[in-house]
């Protein structure tokens, strides 16, 4: 039976979008290129997603997190509405997906340090003898011969190269610009030019982080850095962690289909606005590497994550072939080619393989400790010899998920505070120095340490009377500490964080903990054995390393041990771009690194537990902490 189709009017956007009757708002929103918040991925739960009907028919499956004056306002979640007839929906502010803080960094130049310059992707020009009726060579073999005399052997040629070799040899006067790719099998041949000395071709680093994608844009000439962009990853329209995409991925009919294309759609918006900022054509893009997380890379390539979630977590690819930038519908040259980093495991992937290439990790003698903390909290240790890894769910509280006023990174989070021991009082500072809205995860980490030190919270994170201060007080049978006043505020209510909030933050710091302490355990190293420890990530950008000891989030180490290293999954990705030897390094490790599990054993559980405190359960594991 076919199903009617009715229309959707986004306001204030005035979009209107044609949808199968009884697709949800927030659907139909995303169709329509409206980003709407959805924390939970369309459960139901978060209650982030809200819009307003002004018009037309609508079924409500849940009013779950509405209020009644809600209601009866017309608002809804848009996960759990389903238009029914015509509709006309409101989409507030608060509910839109908005550009965040996303760790770009300067226009810097890569650091290939010992890694020859010798990018995956070249141009050679060869001058052709033009055939006669006494040299018949017939093209392909006169083509591959002069580029074995260059040394590029074995070289293949694809059929959809063939079907225009003919031509554009003769229009180039067979003085031609052969770009190749390196491939599994050796170099392939990608476009065959006319020579043309002036011109600059490109290549594109790519950071697929599942909040955020950056990307770089490098000539291949040189290496040099020409654009850098970046913004929020457009599937987190549908769930904000790697887990919410998972189940869209595999639970909705077109669930993988529409987080494929939303991360394309990210890359291809970002190469658009290089496009205009550098008046570079999209088509002199050859080729790009990528890094991201297991699950991301294979939703780039429309790859079901199904079984990366499922025990025993396997999977479908680690490292994989050069890929067709056309299949996959990035925008670059037609026939350009797409390059991801090998991951290791279900939850430990590509990016992390970057991190420990542009780190020099495997340089080194010295025992280095690597960690990115996201969602997951990712972590690598070893040297030059050996390399331990293993992924802990962090949850989502350190980017603002399960937290009362938790928010990513953006416009008006508070992400830096300092709070008096004697009054109570806190001084905060925000993103852009906005109105406060909410708080982000480091602003999280030094309101746990400030609110430790002074006393106002003990070790198990309860709130004491130690102080005395208005800012303390009891909602709904559950003690809060006030951050910010409504009328400072920029939502007009109390910013608090609750002692719930509080639980569900030392729960994420522990698990980080726990991850750190049974990777030494695993490798039966002491802590003192770490020579460096990194801090990689967007959020690393902005951690406070003395709280996040003072809550026993990291260990308790020398401070010059500790390094912020930025966002090195990109750093990697650039290096494989302009280095063959990078790639192939970056491939050794991966194979060189030995995943851990950790819901195998009862190592992790253990050390969990005991890192429910703050800052842990035993003291001499934080010496310079006060108990
Ligand atoms: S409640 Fe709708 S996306 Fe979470």
């Amino acid at each position: 039976m076919r199903m009617s189709k009715v229309k959707v009017l986004f306001l204030p956007d005035q979009v209107t979008v044609e949808v199968e009757q009884g697709t949800s708002l927030l659907k139909a929103a995303a169709v329509a290129g409206i980003s709407i918040k959805s924390t939970c991925g369309g459960a139901g739960t978060c209650g982030k997603c809200l819009v307003q009907v002004k018009e037309g028919e609508v079924r409500v499956d849940s009013t779950r997190n509405l209020s009644p004056a809600q209601q009866k306002q017309g608002m809804v979640l848009g996960c759990q509405a389903f238009a029914i007839s015509d509709v006309t929906v409101e989409v507030p502010a608060d509910s839109r997906l908005r550009r965040h803080q996303v760790l770009i960094g300067e226009l810097e130049q890569p650091d290939l340090g010992d890694f020859p310059f010798e990018p995956l992707l070249r141009t050679v020009t060869l001058d052709l003898t033009p055939p006669t009726l006494d040299d018949i060579t017939v093209d392909s073999q006169r083509l591959l011969a002069a580029l074995a005399v260059q040394g590029y052997q074995p070289v293949h040629l694809p059929l959809r190269l063939l079907q225009r070799l003919p031509e554009d040899l003769r229009t180039a006067m067979w003085k031609v610009d052969v770009i190749m790719s390196l491939t599994d099998c050796g170099w392939q041949v990608i476009a065959v030019e006319p020579n043309n000395p002036g011109k600059e071709r490109f290549g594109l680093a790519v950071d697929i982080g599942t909040t955020t994608v950056v990307v770089s844009l490098h000539n291949l000439a040189n290496g040099q850095t020409v654009a850098r962009a970046g913004t929020y990853n457009l599937q987190a329209q549908y769930g904000d962690d790697v887990i919410s995409r998972m189940i869209h991925a595999t639970e909705n009919k077109d669930g993988l289909t529409e987080l494929q294309q939303a991360v394309v759609k990210t890359i291809n918006d970002l190469i658009r606005q290089i496009e205009k900022e550098t008046q570079i054509n999209r088509e002199d893009i050859y080729g790009l590497v990528a890094a991201g997380n297991t699950t991301m890379s294979q939703l780039f390539l429309g790859i079901s994550p199904k079984y990366i979630r499922l025990e025993p977590y396997i999977p479908t690819i680690s490292s994989v072939a050069a890929v067709d930038a056309a299949e996959i519908g990035v925008k670059i040259h037609p026939r350009g080619m797409v390059y991801l980093i090998p991951s290791v495991a279900s939850y430990v992937g590509g990016d992390i393989t970057a991190g420990v290439l542009a780190t020099r990790l495997t340089d080194a003698e010295e025992i280095t400790l690597f960690i990115d903390i996201g969602t997951n909290g990712e972590m690598v240790l070893g040297n030059r010899d050996w390399l331990v890894t293993c992924a802990c769910s962090a949850g989502p509280a350190f980017e603002g998920g399960g937290i009362t006023f938790g928010m990513r990174a953006m416009e008006g989070a508070i992400e830096r505070v300092k709070i008096d021991s004697s009054t109570g009082e806190i001084e905060y500072k925000t993103v852009q120095d906005a109105k406060p809205i909410g708080i982000c995860g480091s602003g999280l980490i030094e309101l746990l340490g400030q609110l430790r030190r002074a006393g106002l919270i003990d070790r198990t994170g309860k709130f004491t009377d130690q102080v005395q201060t208005d800012r303390l007080r009891e909602r709904d049978g559950e003690k809060e500490y006030v951050l910010a006043w409504a009328k400072d505020s920029g939502s007009g209510k109390d910013i608090v964080i609750t002692e719930s909030d509080i639980k569900n933050l030392i729960r994420s710091k522990g698990a980080v903990y726990a991850g750190v302490r049974s990777l030494l355990r695993a490798v039966d190293l002491p802590l003192e054995a770490i020579d460096r420890i990194f801090i990689a990530g967007g959020f690393g950008h902005y951690l406070s390393i003395p709280e996040a000891v003072e809550i026993g989030l990291l260990p308790d180490v020398e401070r010059d041990k500790y390094a912020y290293v930025g966002n090195t999954s990109l750093k990697g990705a650039q290096l494989a771009l302009l280095s063959v030897s990078a790639w192939h390094r970056a491939r050794q490790i991966g194979e060189m690194m030995t995943y851990i599990e950790l819901s195998a054993g009862n190592t992790f559980m253990d050390e969990y537990v005991s890192a429910l405190f703050l800052p842990h359960t035993d003291l001499t594991q934080f010496p310079s902490v006060k108990g």
